[in-house]
Order: C-alpha cells, then sequence, then structure tokens
C-alpha cells in the first residue's frame, strides 16, 4: 500500500465496506484501516475475507477488520448485520457501498428473474444500506456514503445492461439521498472508478494483453489504474476534508471517458 495521506478525521469514525473481501474493496479495506480503528466489511466470500484478514495480519502494521457474512441481495439479513455490526463494533459514520457484479449477459436472453437478480445485485442493497445507516448517521451528528458507479456506461460498454442500467441509476440514488439527507449533515456521493486491473478483470474481459493497453491507451494518464488510486478518492470523500463535498460524482479514470 502506497498511500500516505493520514486523515485525522477518520481515526475514531466506524467505516462499512460492503464487498470487502476482494477486488478493489479488499483494498478499500486495507486502506481504511491504515486510518481508522473500526472497519467492518461484508462479503459472501468468506475464505477471500479470512485470507484478506491474515494477508493484513502478515503484514503486522494495521487495525484488523471486522468480517461480516451477508448476501447482500438478501435485505433482511443485510438490515439484521447492519443492526449487529452497530451493537457490536459501533453506530456506522461511513458507509462504502461497493459491492456489485458485471457478469457479462446478452439483452436478447435476459429473463424477469434474471434482470431482478441484476438489480439486487448491483443496485438495490445500496439503497437499503443507505436507509439502514441513516438514523445512526443522523443520531451521530453527520456521515458520509460513498456509493461506487461506473465508467461503463458513460463509455455506451453493451454487453450487460442490467449492470450499466444499475450503475446509471446509483447517480441518481445519490443526488437525491444527498437532498434528502443533507440537512442532517450526511454527505452522499459517487465515486466512479475507470477500468481498474483487479484480479476479476485481469481473469476475464482484459485476459488480453492488447486489450489491456487499449484500454490503457485511451486514457489521458498512459498508465493502468489500480485499487490504489480509487481508495485514495474514496478516503478523501469519506474524510472530513470534503465536507463541502456532496450529490455528486468524482471520476478516477486516467481520463478515459
Ligand atoms: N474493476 C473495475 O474495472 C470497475 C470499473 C468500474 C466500476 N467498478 C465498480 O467498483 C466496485 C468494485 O468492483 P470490483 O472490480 O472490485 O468488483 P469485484 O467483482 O472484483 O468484487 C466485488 C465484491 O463484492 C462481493 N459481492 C458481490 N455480490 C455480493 C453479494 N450478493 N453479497 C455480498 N457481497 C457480494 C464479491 O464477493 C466481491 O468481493 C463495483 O461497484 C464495481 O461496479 C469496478
Amino acid at each position: 500500500m502506497n498511500l500516505t495521506n493520514q486523515y485525522p478525521s477518520l481515526k475514531e469514525k466506524v467505516v462499512l465496506i460492503t464487498g470487502g473481501a476482494s477486488g478493489i474493496g479488499a483494498n478499500l479495506v486495507e486502506a481504511f484501516c491504515l486510518q481508522s480503528k473500526r472497519v467492518v466489511f461484508i462479503d459472501i466470500l468468506v475464505d477471500q475475507a479470512q485470507k484478506l484478514i491474515s494477508d493484513l495480519e502478515r503484514k503486522g502494521l494495521y487495525t484488523q477488520p471486522y468480517f461480516y457474512k451477508c448476501d447482500l441481495t438478501d435485505i433482511k439479513s443485510l438490515k439484521e448485520t447492519i443492526a449487529k455490526i452497530s451493537e457490536e463494533i459501533g453506530t456506522i459514520d461511513v458507509l462504502v457501498n461497493n459491492a456489485a457484479n458485471d457478469d457479462r449477459h446478452d439483452f436478447r436472453e435476459v429473463t424477469v428473474e434474471y434482470w431482478d437478480e441484476r438489480i439486487a445485485v448491483n443496485l438495490r442493497h445500496y439503497f437499503f444500506s443507505a436507509q439502514a445507516v441513516y438514523p445512526m448517521m443522523k443520531a451521530k451528528g453527520g456521515g458520509s456514503i460513498i456509493n461506487f458507479g461506473s465508467m461503463s456506461w458513460y463509455a455506451t460498454h453493451g454487453g450487460m445492461p442490467g449492470y450499466t442500467s444499475s450503475k446509471a441509476a446509483i447517480e441518481g440514488l445519490t443526488r437525491g439521498l444527498a437532498r434528502d439527507m443533507g440537512a442532517d449533515n450526511i454527505r452522499v456521493n459517487t465515486l466512479v472508478p475507470g477500468w481498474v486491473m483487479t484480479r476479476r478483470q485481469l481473469q476475464n474481459a482484459l485476459a488480453d494483453e492488447s486489450a489491456r493497453n487499449k484500454v490503457r491507451d485511451s486514457q489521458c494518464i498512459r498508465e493502468f489504474v489500480i485499487p490504489e488510486n480509487i481508495s485514495a478518492m474514496a478516503l478523501f470523500l469519506a474524510s472530513d476534508d470534503a465536507r463541502m463535498c456532496t450529490s455528486q460524482h468524482f471520476i478516477v479514470d486516467g481520463g478515459m471517458i
């Protein structure tokens, strides 16, 4: 981890990250553990979550994160998990809605059930997590909610309409909730990653080196976007330094779109 900035305002904050076991989420967990004493993450991947915790333990430098297993498509379980976290770890100050699934699907073959499932994994839990943490943040005098969007729909990517529709809707969700929650000093923003070289992306769409280079060369800054670049923005948006930033989207894509 090469991030060096410190945000003293995050030290005592309870940070909840969804989808923290792998990909960008795992980097977010590590980055927040360098700042805060109480970092919690939710995921369905128990093995990956345990591996992340032992990797961080091995590094020896960090606050250890807390892991709660939860399938975010099950809203009852999500609400129960957030209530449990608030009792066991503390009421939440920062919510990072990161979990998603960008499985490709041909629009000709999408059924009603599959469409609903795409919305459930990519959009629905963003709203219900925000709804669940709202009373906690209000009672604490404020908070920060960071919703993960995507550059895919800006760049007119096809092959995953359930995902791109959800990611576009998240920006509307952000702006509406920012208005509804702003009077309680709760900030809501969208963080829009560019194409980030996670293991999953490298295994799938970007397995081929020429495809990877094409992505890089479409950016103004011709370097691969890495998870740390995204975490850097998330830390800032979570911190009090971003106190007048709300209702916006912040794109970290090396200038691709
Ligand atoms: N990687 C990229 O290039 C890229 C580009 C644009 C936007 N994004 C966005 O950034 C965020 C992170 O992306 P990523 O590439 O790290 O994704 P990823 O698929 O690698 O990781 C997502 C994490 O969410 C978890 N998750 C998925 N469904 C879940 C469920 N039902 N319950 C609990 N956990 C669940 C997964 O287990 C995984 O740990 C997402 O919101 C994604 O849309 C990523």
